[in-house]
């Protein structure tokens, strides 16, 4: 029929979409949150591409048929760390994009010096700590961790995001986890919250002042569905 649009499609991550969630990242992330927003996108495109090419890890996109346009994604692993290991990795070009950004933009000089900070903690994770805790109990085998999900303005409403998250959890499932962990979010994140917590319907805990963390069981999950 004319004149009718499909809706989008959710399917695996490829790297042809790479350039694509790259692109939704930066919309979705202000600066505050990423330093990937300002970084050059090159070096962005090697850590999404890491959620494709390691056998552990898990990505997702929302897709536009007619266009192939990316709308969306999620991403996640079943070996954490992934950051550290992109950092590992890669370390040479992205301290040069960090220094070379450094000293051509007063943005990435900004961010830089905000995230100082929070490079230690990246490293000894104590936040993961403080999510298991909240959990209250151990899981019952494996536990896969839901990192990003984004989804561009253009895409908002209408169902899209239960639509990604969904995908990507049932992916997890079958790769035979047994509690998928959020990457925690932060407490004024109103809309990932509502996602979340109401709509998917997955436990949820405050443990800071700016965290809350997520979390749902395999067993709870296929109750509920
Ligand atoms: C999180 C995200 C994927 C959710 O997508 P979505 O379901 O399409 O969500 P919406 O933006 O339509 O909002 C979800 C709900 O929160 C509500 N909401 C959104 N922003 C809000 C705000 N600032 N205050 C109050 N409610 C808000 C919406 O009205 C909607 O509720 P409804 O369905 O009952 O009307 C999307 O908002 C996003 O990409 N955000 C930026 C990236 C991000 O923060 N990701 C999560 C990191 S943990």
């Amino acid at each position: 029929m004319t004149g009718m649009t499909e809706q989008p499609r959710v399917r695996d991550m490829t790297l042809d979409d790479v350039d694509g969630v790259v692109e939704v990242h930066r919309h979705c992330f202000p600066a505050s949150v990423s330093i990937f927003s300002v970084l050059n996108c090159n070096i962005v495109k090697r850590y999404y591409e890491l959620f494709v090419k390691e056998p552990e890890s898990l990505g997702a996109v929302l897709v536009e048929p007619e266009t192939g346009r990316v709308g969306g994604f999620a991403a996640g692993t079943l070996k954490p760390g992934i950051q550290k290991r992109f950092a590992v990795r890669y370390f040479f070009p992205l301290c040069w994009n960090v220094f070379f950004g450094c000293l051509t933009s007063a943005a990435i000089r900004r961010v830089v010096f905000a995230h100082l900070k929070a490079i230690p903690e990246m490293f000894i994770e104590k936040k993961g700590k403080k999510f298991a805790e909240a959990e209250g109990s151990p899981p019952d085998g494996p536990i896969g961790f839901f990192m990003p999900i984004a989804l561009h303005p253009d895409f908002r409403g209408g169902g899209n995001a239960v639509k990604l998250a969904d995908y990507l959890t049932n992916k997890f499932f079958e790769r035979g986890v047994a509690r998928i962990r959020g990457g925690g979010i932060t407490i004024e994140n109103i809309a990932s919250r509502r996602l979340f917590e109401e709509k998917l319907g997955w436990n949820s805990k405050v443990i800071s002042d700016k965290w809350v963390a997520v979390w749902i069981d395999r067993a709870q999950y296929k109750t509920k569905k």
